[in-house]
């Protein structure tokens, strides 16, 4: 197992990611809990789950400002290898006697990195050519090395941008291996494995690997009975048809229909996982309690716990009669990493997953995705078979239509809504857009204006559409649909709607905006 200590990195999870496809183990750890987690796993090869070798992430600090993130110095003298990037350079060099400071100027993007050495072998940059490109993002820089290291690589501004002490096996480097734009970086990281003493084996989706997820399911399983919840989103679809292959009929997934999907949800799902597949669904039909218990709710968090607490009521009470013993949850890795990186972070929104079920239930979790990221659930949804609508399906929040109602959510404007997104979708799909966008809904704002209709006054409700370009959730741009695109959906929706008499587009990028209304 591979340590990753997170100075405040924003590419903590991709160096975890690469490490982890290279077939070995990566736990990210605060700089304060290093030690001690490290003592709790053991070393190896003493401890068969013991530690193999440390990673030091990036970081936006300075390492000579007080208050910047550090570690003990302990962490050298543990006889295991280090490999220190950007910040964790430099302040690796600070603590074993080397110097920091202030760089000349900034450096983002690419550089010429020069090998000048390739050491005595077993080296991290073995098989590496002498001049690749590689990514920078720093201000600072290491001006001197720490006793016992000999620099490796250089660019035209860095002269220690690689650096080795090859007896004590502690390695630093000034750019950033984790990025694709780094190249031989994945070459970099494996060395450093190899030097840790552990054996690449390469992740590789494919059928067998598939099959052997489902043996340990039902390894793990044996004859007990299994519920999930199935959304419909592609992580618990993807969850809910493994654990099926594995246990068939023991499993028996719950659809808890709210009544604020959108058009058409619940027949497809009903297509797909009954007609498809032969799943054991229930269809629970809780239209009414939602409405009931969303009567005169408003505020937008409110909402969130309302429907959030209406549907853990729900699922309780299914489960119950079910007799299962496990439950089935389609958490992906990035939401382990999102809620244990989440501590100090403000909330902005509650968010509520039909899989974030309570740990009370007294069932014992399955969860065959926690290792994996979003583009290798698809493949492993693709190699199950899983149509392609539910594999490149939108994100659609928990709180399905009700965060995009703005004010109290009704029967009456949850069916506005519906046709007026639904004509989104259409229109949307008709388009090359589909691929590039991240999503793409229509919003009840909840503000009447007035309009003209046959020469008659109108007065209407007022549609927004939300268009989104986006890498992650983090962050995002509105989508510049072209206007003839928006000119359709807008026509249509006044059209084929007739409560709405204005249709707006939001302009806005995330942040400052969310990409949700509510
Ligand atoms: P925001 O609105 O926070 O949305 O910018 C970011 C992404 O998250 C989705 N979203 C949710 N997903 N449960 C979810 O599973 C939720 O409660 C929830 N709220 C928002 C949103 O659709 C967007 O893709």
């Amino acid at each position: 197992m591979i340590i990753l200590v997170d100075f405040g990195s924003q590419t903590a999870h991709l160096i975890s990611r690469r490490i982890k496809e290279l077939g070995v183990e990566c736990q990210i750890v605060t700089p304060d809990e290093a030690l001690e987690k490290i003592r709790s796993f053991g070393l190896r090869p003493q401890d068969d789950r013991g530690v193999d070798g440390i990673i030091f992430s990036g970081g936006p600090a300075s390492v000579y400002e007080e208050d910047s993130p550090t570690i003990s110095k302990e962490i050298f003298s543990l006889g295991i290898p280090i490999l220190g990037i950007c910040y964790g350079q430099q302040l690796m060099c600070q603590l074993l006697g080397g110097q920091v400071k202030p760089g000349f100027k900034k450096e983002y993007g690419p550089a010429e990195l020069v090998i000048r050495d390739k050491g005595k072998g077993g080296s991290l940059m073995e098989g590496v050519p002498s001049g690749i490109t590689v990514w920078m993002s720093h201000g600072d820089e290491v001006i001197k090395i720490p006793e016992g290291f000999k620099t490796y690589g250089v660019t035209k501004t860095i002269p220690y941008a690689v650096i080795e002490n090859e007896d004590k096996k502690i390695y630093g480097i000034q750019f950033h291996p984790e990025v694709i734009h780094t190249e031989f970086g994945e070459e970099i990281l494996a060395n450093f494995i190899k030097i840790c003493g552990l054996k690449i084996k390469k992740r590789v989706i494919d059928k067998s690997f598939v099959e052997n997820i489902i043996k340990d399911i039902k390894d793990s399983v044996g004859n007990e009975k299994a519920i999930c919840a199935l959304s419909g989103g592609v992580d618990s679809s993807v969850a809910a048809l493994l654990v099926h292959q594995a246990i068939g009929d023991n499993l028996e997934s719950l659809y808890i229909d709210s009544g604020l999907m959108r058009d058409g949800e619940t027949q497809n799902l009903k297509k797909v996982f009954k007609n498809k597949f032969q799943m054991k669904i229930r269809i629970v039909n809780a239209q009414k309690l939602f409405l009931e218990n969303l009567v005169g709710v408003v505020e937008p968090e409110n909402k969130r716990h309302v429907i959030g607490k209406t549907f853990i009521k729900v699922f309780e009470k299914e489960a119950k009669k079910s007799g299962a013993k496990f439950l089935v949850q389609g958490t992906i890795y990035p939401d382990v990493i999102e809620s244990a990186g989440s501590k100090h972070a403000q909330v902005i929104k509650s968010h509520h997953n039909v899989g974030a079920l309570p740990e009370k239930m007294n069932l014992s979790l399955i969860e065959p995705l926690r290792n994996f990221y979003k583009d290798e659930v698809r493949k492993i949804g693709k190699i199950l078979g899983l149509p392609d609508e539910i594999i490149n399906r939108q994100p659609f929040p928990g709180p399905g239509l009700a965060v995009r109602i703005i004010g109290n959510v009704t029967q009456e404007k949850l069916e506005i809504l519906r046709k007026a997104d639904k004509i989104v979708q259409e229109e949307i799909d008709k388009t090359d857009f589909p691929g590039e966008l991240w999503q793409a809904f229509a919003v009840l704002t909840g503000i009447k204006t007035t309009g003209v209709r046959g020469d008659e006054r109108a007065y209407g409700e007022t549609i927004a559409i939300r268009a989104i370009e986006a890498q992650d959730a983090m962050s995002a741009n509105f989508a510049k649909l072209p206007y003839e695109l928006l000119e359709k959906i807008s026509t249509r929706i006044v059209n084929e709607v007739p409560e709405v008499n204005r249709v707006v587009y939001d302009i806005t990028n995330k942040p400052p905006a969310t990409m949700e209304w509510e």
